[in-house]
């Protein structure tokens, strides 16, 4: 019958229970090896690397850095390559314990700012399971200290220019790599989130000549202690009472060329500058390129950014993603919502500015405040796209001063809300850049264990699936939505029966979730990609707790490779 048939579960596991432990559990059937790790040698003169202290400084910026985020595969001329995100470095693990997570020097900052950033591989499976090509030609690592070209309409404006940058064209580093993407022409979008947090200023009382500056600054979190890093103290280009565009240069999207080992890294700025979480691209009918992007902040926005020339397998890729329009997300109560184009006529600011303070720009137009906009990810088999909306644990407060508040509305509809939604929209006419479509609650996490209000979740959570904040999340070339999460592993109270981080599988058209991975506690898993032959998924460990994974007085940061026993296809 066809209503049981539509019951019949697609997944292909039986769905594991929550763990509370130091290490990685997946269903029976499947089997996971770490792949590597933080501070794993890229070439051989880093062969031994020393991370007991945290991490040498010396060939800190030829290994595997810190903290992996989100990753993708390519395969070029029959090199499997992967790409991944160092998003940030645990300060209290990779500075002297004595330290206690404050640089002491400059070789402190510069270390930690080699162990950031991107690693690109060469990867190859042998009997002994996956592992990095060591001195593969296309190994490369990018730092905060790498030279980038900065293009798109903001490149070269007043606001770009630095004392060592005259041009406003040519930055170092891309920072606080979150989330990923992987362009229609095969190149890597690495996405700059909490880039405010790397600044600060050492004149005490902090106030920008311009107040321009000064309200940007405010918007986007920008202040005189910074976040620990202690860049400031030790680096003058994070210095803002010495560089104040700096700051501008970060929070974007950055493209990479993973075949060329030479080619310098390009920001994007057509696509907006704000706390970039991940960069989900996908052709319109009529071969637009259209990138929907999240900025993860309590109160902030959903973007999408549209292509003004069209893309053809082969074709020229020139201006793709420098020239377009960025829209931001306005959601209706009745389900239905639309794009809303930041322009000069829209927001009354010019196209360089509404670019660089994007947030602003948003709040101008009146677009929707969200919970936190995670990932986004675009089923393959539909036309829809889907985000995670993490969590708002300060509904009202605003993040940042000139933010708007964050009143409940239509897609965020829990006043307080620990443990987030997944909200889809179908856009009208089954194309990507339309101005508007339909919307609706894939999953609303919840805890039924607890609740018996709206926060016990909607309909397809289960006391088998629990779970709280959604954050990575995948579609697999199945049409299965892979969901992986960044929450409270504490199991404790609202949180009892969620354990700790996990990975589930959804099935879009049944709603059905089942728990496919858990991670080891203290950890967030995230970042999701398949080898080329689809038998083996790359998940990554972002900051385990414990000693995970191999029992040293450190935790390890790392890929783990996932396979079927029978070496079968996983997604
Ligand atoms: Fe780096 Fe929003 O996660
Ligand atoms: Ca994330
Ligand atoms: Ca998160
Ligand atoms: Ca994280």
């Amino acid at each position: 019958r066809a209503d049981d048939h539509a019951k019949t579960s697609r997944f292909p596991f039986k769905a594991i229970d929550i763990q509370t432990d130091g290490t990685i559990h997946v269903p029976e059937g499947y089997q996971w090896k770490v792949m590597t790790s933080w501070g794993d040698p890229l070439f051989s003169d880093a062969d031994g690397y020393e991370i007991a202290e945290g991490g040498a400084l010396e060939n800190s910026d030829r290994v595997f850095g810190e903290n992996t985020d989100g990753m993708e595969s390519f395969v070029y001329r029959g090199h499997q390559l992967l790409v991944i995100n160092h998003e940030y470095t645990n300060n209290d693990i990779n500075l002297p314990a004595a330290q206690e997570g404050v640089p002491a020097n400059a070789d402190d900052v510069l270390k930690l700012q080699n162990l950031q950033g991107l690693s690109v591989v060469e990867i190859a499976e042998s009997d002994n399971g996956w592992a990095i090509v060591k001195d593969s030609p296309f190994n490369r690592r990018i730092t905060h200290n790498s030279p980038m070209k900065i293009a798109g309409p903001a490149a070269g404006h007043e606001l770009m220019k630095t004392t060592a940058d005259a041009s406003g064209t040519e930055s170092l580093g891309t920072m606080n790599n979150c989330g990923s993407g992987k362009t229609p022409w095969g190149t890597y979008l690495t996405c700059e989130e909490n880039f405010n947090g790397y600044f600060g200023s050492t004149v005490a009382e902090q106030a920008p000549e311009s107040e321009q500056v000064a309200a940007g600054y405010s918007r986007y979190g920008i202040g005189a202690e910074g976040w620990g890093y202690d860049y400031h103290k030790w680096d003058e280009r994070f210095d803002t009472s010495k560089n104040p565009n700096e700051p501008h240069r970060v929070g974007w999207v950055v493209e990479l060329d993973p075949s060329n080992p030479e080619a310098v890294p390009v920001k994007h700025t057509g696509l907006g500058r704000f706390k970039h979480e991940n960069a989900e691209c996908v052709l319109a009918p009529d071969g637009r390129v259209v990138v929907y992007m999240g900025d993860d902040e309590r109160g902030e926005y959903l973007y999408r950014f549209v292509s003004n020339g069209t893309y053809s397998a082969g074709g020229s890729t020139e201006g793709l993603l420098d020239e377009g329009t960025l829209f931001v997300a306005k959601f209706n109560d009745d389900q239905t919502g639309e794009w809303l184009a930041l322009t000069p006529e829209s927001t009354g600011m010019e196209l360089a500015e509404l670019l660089i303070f994007a947030r602003q720009a948003s709040s101008a137009v009146g677009a929707t405040t969200m919970d936190r906009p995670e990932w986004i990810s675009v089923n393959p088999n539909a036309i829809e796209a889907y985000c995670c909306l993490t969590n708002n644990k300060n509904r009202g407060v605003k993040p940042n001063e000139g933010g708007d508040d964050t009143s409940t509305n239509g897609p965020n509809p829990r006043d307080s809300n620990n443990y987030g939604q997944i909200v889809r929209w179908r856009p009208h006419n089954d194309d990507h850049a339309s101005q508007s479509f339909d919307w609706d609650l894939y999953v609303m996490a919840g805890n039924p264990g607890v609740y018996n209000n709206e926060y016990a979740g909607s309909e397809n959570i289960t006391a088998g699936n629990l779970f709280n904040s959604p954050d990575g999340m995948s579609f697999d070339s199945n049409g299965l939505l892979w969901i992986q999460t960044d929450g409270d592993d504490s199991n404790e109270e609202e949180y009892a029966g969620m354990g700790n981080n996990q990975m589930l599988v959804g099935d879009p058209v049944t709603g059905e979730i089942a728990r496919f991975l858990t991670g080891p506690n203290g950890s967030e898993v995230t970042g999701l990609t398949w080898s080329a032959d689809r038998r083996t998924m790359f998940v990554g460990i972002q900051h385990p707790g414990g000693n995970f994974p191999e029992g040293g007085s450190l935790p390890r940061s790392s890929i783990v490779a996932v396979k079927r026993d029978d070496n079968g296809l996983i997604g």
